[in-house]
């Protein structure tokens, strides 16, 4: 007679063989994916450092002082002020989804802190809403990209990717808070391993799988994307001069080696 034979042994070594591989798997994307943000962000900013400025081109109404300067950029980084002035819509879905997102990465620490300050604590309450916020301010800016003529026109397939991806990133998370729950103890305990190269099991549900994949593109193809924005902000000349031409000389170093080697040749 022939039949199912099932050997719950067998099985289970099996399962828990799966288990560990897709947890090593995991464990190691994340460390090759980390690893490959934050060398390629240090390095596009040295590259960006270096970069000359040859001529004085702030924007103006431009600040007179360098505190002015500071203030300038954070009104910038925090406010979005001049895509404020530009555009009152795309201003209102970018802002929303860049704020949202900066809260639910906040949220994100209690996975990488072992003790949770207070603080955290207490923005888990808001962080639920701003999964939200996030994914309303990402489908905003893509349904411009898709129906203002002008934007759809200048619209890279790249630039639908990001949002996509993000979105996705938010869905699942969104499932995963909401539905479909996840062991968030044993997350925690994978992503401490992480950070103490003891690597530890990850629960294997779907939408975690998912959700932990796409973060993982993200941060390899962040530093090769459009996504550097985020340092670049602070290196744009237009923005991050001092309006004082009349003050003082502004000459590039190249410009000023220059000066002093044509210096050195007259009698
Ligand atoms: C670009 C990075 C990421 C984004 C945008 C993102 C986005 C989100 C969002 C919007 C939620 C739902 C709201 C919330 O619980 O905060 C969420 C939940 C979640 N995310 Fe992420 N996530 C990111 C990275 C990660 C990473 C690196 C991990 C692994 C440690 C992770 C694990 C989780 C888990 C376990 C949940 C469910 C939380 C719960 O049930 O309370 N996420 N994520």
């Amino acid at each position: 007679m022939t039949g199912i034979s099932f050997d719950p042994f067998h099985s289970v070594f099996k399962y828990n063989q799966w288990v560990g591989n897709m947890s090593a798997f995991y464990a190691l994307l994340f460390t090759v994916a980390f690893s490959i943000m934050v060398l390629g962000l240090l390095y596009k900013i040295i590259q960006y450092s270096l970069v000359p400025a040859p001529l004085k081109i702030p924007v103006t109404p431009a600040p007179l002082t360098k505190s002015g300067v500071v203030f300038r950029l954070l009104k910038e980084a925090v406010l979005f002020a001049a895509l404020f002035r530009s555009n009152k819509w795309t201003w209102l879905f970018g802002w929303m989804f860049h704020m949202s997102l900066f809260i639910v990465l906040a949220n994100h620490l209690r996975f990488f802190i072992k003790d949770v300050p207070l603080t955290l604590v207490l923005l888990q309450n808001v962080g639920e809403y701003a999964a939200f916020t996030m994914f309303i301010g990402l489908a905003g800016l893509l349904v411009r990209r898709l129906y203002v003529a002008r934007v759809k026109y200048i619209s890279a397939p790249s630039d639908y990717l990001w949002l996509v991806l993000l979105m996705f990133i938010g869905f699942t998370g969104i499932v995963m808070r909401f539905i479909l729950h996840t062991d968030i103890i044993a997350v925690k305990e994978f992503s401490l391993g992480l950070l103490s190269f003891n690597w530890q099991a990850l629960p294997l549900d779907f939408p975690l799988m998912v959700h932990l994949l796409l973060v993982a593109i993200l941060m390899i193809l962040l530093p090769f994307s459009k996504l550097l924005h985020i340092p670049g902000l602070f290196f744009a000349p237009t923005r991050n001069q001092v309006d004082n031409p009349r003050e003082k000389r502004h000459i590039a170093s190249w410009a000023a080696d220059m000066d002093s080697e044509k210096n050195k040749m007259q009698p």
